[in-house]
């Protein structure tokens, strides 16, 4: 009875009958120990008080933007930053939509647009309204920026009608919030995690390098999911411009060499290696000691490269090697390609990334990856990269499990 204590959670209600249900699941989000705010819209309070609310929460609702008395109080920006998460329940077709295109039209959509919090949409609607093809697509918009959906339930409606629009139950409901909040936690319990991120930079000389565009993004966001997931985790980074996650242990490493090395001393101890740096493939031949000048009447530098060491393939080929896990970044034929990878460096899973398209990938906030065993297709749809680096680490944590 315990598991939310300390969470913090913003209950955003709008404006559908099934909101008389808000007043239980705070009750019984306060039981298991979160605090919880209410921010109710125009036609919510139609359908049950402010004051009911205020009553439960043990906190005066929120309905006004510009109530200059709320704002002396909890203002609507502190407000916005001052949950663990937005449970939206119910969310109507209406608030749906508007979430979708992103108006801040009154406080509840205002504090959606101004939170960093995550946001979860429990629609609950009349079953016509549901299935109507732009409520479909409004929620499918809203997934895929990594929304989680908890429902709707199916069965007997307010208005009579029998489908798709309930409410989850309000038990749930609870559980669905629970559980984001302990993400399949014993899953990496005590499991030791090694992650190469970023990009390496090979030295032509003391003033220049050969690189690529990586962010390190994606796997800084799987080092800081894996921690939460419990794991012991060793993130190996090339120059990257990102913060070390909380209780991860970061070695920076500058070129492919070092990435190389870095990885053997870390090997011992090692359960699942997950290869996320860009490495670069080839390394100037020579590292001139002085800066290169430019020379006179020479249009044309030649400049001799050599293949860098398969980190990836050396460590799944080493003694004891751990569970490997690569990455294929590809343009085109994703899927020969990413299962050709797999065969060749001897990997548990290959994580297939399609560059070309846009809005994923290198240096985006999103991602969409397709995970291939030498059996099973996994599909991870466009999202955050946090919520895609924990789908995945579900997937190869379950994976790694199974080939124990
Ligand atoms: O062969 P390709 O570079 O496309 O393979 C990509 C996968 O191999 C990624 O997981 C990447 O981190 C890893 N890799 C590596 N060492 C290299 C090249 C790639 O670990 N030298």
């Amino acid at each position: 009875m315990s598991e939310l204590i300390g969470k913090k959670i913003l209950l955003g209600i709008s404006g559908g009958i099934a909101a008389y249900k808000c007043a239980e699941l705070t009750r019984r989000l306060k039981d298991q120990g979160a605090d919880v705010r209410v921010v109710m819209t125009k036609v919510a309070k139609e359908f049950i008080t402010p004051l009911t609310m205020q009553a439960v929460s043990g906190h005066v609702v929120a309905d006004s933007l510009l109530d200059p008395t709320a704002e002396a109080g909890m203002g609507h920006i502190e407000l916005a930053k001052w949950p663990d998460i937005i449970l939206l329940a119910p969310a109507t077709a209406n608030l749906i939509a508007r979430l979708r295109v992103g108006l801040g039209d009154e406080l509840l959509t205002t504090l959606c647009l101004a939170s960093p919090a995550p946001i979860a949409v429990a629609p609950a609607m009349n079953m016509e309204m549901y299935l109507a093809p732009s409520t479909q697509e409004n929620i499918s918009v809203l997934a895929s920026r990594g929304m989680p959906i908890w429902g709707p339930g199916d069965g007997m409606q307010a208005c009579g009608d029998i489908g798709p629009g309930r409410l989850l139950e309000i038990d749930e409901l609870v559980q669905c919030v629970i559980k984001y909040f302990t993400p399949e936690k014993q899953l990496l319990e005590g499991v030791n995690l090694t992650i190469t991120a970023g990009p390496t930079q090979e030295s032509l000389d003391p003033v220049r390098y050969i690189s690529n565009h990586s962010s390190g993004k994606m796997g800084f966001s799987l080092a800081e999911m894996a921690q939460k997931m419990g794991a012991n985790v060793t993130l190996i980074s090339g120059p990257v411009n990102l913060a070390t996650p909380s209780k991860v242990q970061r070695v920076d490493v500058c070129s492919a060499l070092e990435m190389h090395q870095a990885c053997f001393d870390n090997l011992s101890h090692c359960d699942i290696f997950i290869a996320c740096a860009a490495v670069a493939d080839y390394r100037p031949a020579q590292i001139e000691t002085q800066k290169m000048k430019k020379q006179q009447g020479i249009d044309d530098l030649i400049i001799k490269l050599i293949k860098n060491p398969d980190i990836i393939a050396d460590v799944a080929n080493a003694e004891n090697s751990p569970f490997c896990v690569g990455f294929a970044a590809e343009t085109q034929d994703v899927e020969r390609y990413a299962l050709d990878k797999l065969k060749r460096k001897n990997l548990k899973l290959i994580v297939a990334n399609d560059v070309a398209k846009s809005g994923q990938g290198f240096n985006s906030e999103q991602n969409a990856l397709t995970v291939f065993s030498d059996t099973e297709r996994f599909d991870i749809t466009l999202a955050d990269k946090k919520a895609v680096a924990q789908q995945l680490l579900t997937i190869i944590a379950q994976q790694y499990l199974q080939s124990k």
